[in-house]
């Protein structure tokens, strides 16, 4: 396994080829120790830390991958312009103690004549799927691989992409994978903003009306906790409007789901979140908050 310059300095080792990393997994495993998986697209931030921290808080070994992955950008989504930083995304996870970055290039991920996918139907088609046709077969396809690659004991993904982690959940049960999917908090700044690699989009007059997302979502939290399942659709109409007000120039929707199903709810008490994707200037913004018990 090849170190770079800078691997030297920081003591994490970054790999580009799936038989190295398999090696790197099978000396670990030989020596009797478990593995933690992040897989991100790189542009680290808090929430990524935090859940570096929780693997290496409870596993031996962790490992973050970092590839940009196209098969989940829609043709005129942000695939190109998606911030890149590899060299400080491994100087800040040396830091944080993960010992392996796995970068691959988009040829090792996808050589010449890979066609093989894999569709979560259902879950994956509702919300974030009506949207952005495609995207979470983009991203179920790369995340199994990812966990085929490396074969971890414990994967990582934040809740701030709660669907993804429910499509994902449900990928790595339908396919056997012997995997615990953890779901781990949003992250946010003091304002409420959740973390994301895309925030760095912002202007700074859109960086000012974005906290707006979290506090209409805790209204209808509020809306719907008091008002129970009947007043759902009023709350979601309401908190789209008031995205409108608060500056956001559209909004994909503005949702009350159950936690594992995604399907509307029937009656408030069962896990369930409030999700939304909404827009500001080019920059897509979601958040989720947990309704009751999840
Ligand atoms: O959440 C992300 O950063 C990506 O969707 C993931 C899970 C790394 C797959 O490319």
């Amino acid at each position: 396994m090849a170190l770079t310059a800078t691997d030297m300095a920081t003591g994490l080792d970054t790999i580009r080829r799936v038989r190295d990393l398999r090696a790197c997994v099978a000396s670990w495993r030989g020596a009797g120790l478990k593995v933690g998986l992040v897989p991100t697209m790189g542009a680290l931030h808090g929430g990524h830390f935090s859940l570096v921290r929780r693997s290496v808080a409870s596993l031996d070994r962790t490992i973050v991958t970092l590839f940009v992955n196209p098969r989940q950008f829609g043709p005129n989504e942000d695939f190109a312009r998606y911030p890149r930083d590899e060299a400080g995304d491994a100087a800040a996870l040396a830091r944080q103690g993960a010992q392996v970055l796995f970068a691959p290039s988009l040829e090792e991920m996808y050589p010449e004549g890979a066609v093989t996918t894999v569709a979560v139907p259902d879950i994956g088609d509702l919300l974030e799927g009506e949207f952005r046709p495609g995207f979470f077969t983009g991203v179920a396809t790369v995340v199994a691989k990812l966990l085929i690659q490396a074969a971890p004991d414990v994967a990582f993904f934040g809740e701030k992409d709660f669907q993804q982690l429910c499509v994902i959940k449900r990928m790595a049960t339908d396919l056997d994978l012997p995997v615990t999917i953890e779901g781990c908090p949003i992250v946010r700044e003091d304002d409420g903003l959740a973390l994301s690699s895309r925030n760095a989009y912002l202007s700074a007059e859109e960086r000012k009306r974005a906290p707006a997302l979290h506090r209409i979502l805790q209204s209808v939290v509020t809306r719907v906790r008091e008002g129970g399942a009947g007043c759902v659709a009023a709350a979601e109409a309401l908190a789209a409007r008031e995205l409108l007000v608060a500056g956001f120039e559209k909004v994909d929707y503005v949702a009350v789901r159950d936690a594992s199903s995604l399907a509307p709810i029937a009656s408030v008490g069962a896990p369930a979140r409030v999700l939304a994707a909404a827009w500001l200037g080019r920059t897509r913004l979601i958040d989720n908050l947990p309704l009751s018990g999840s």
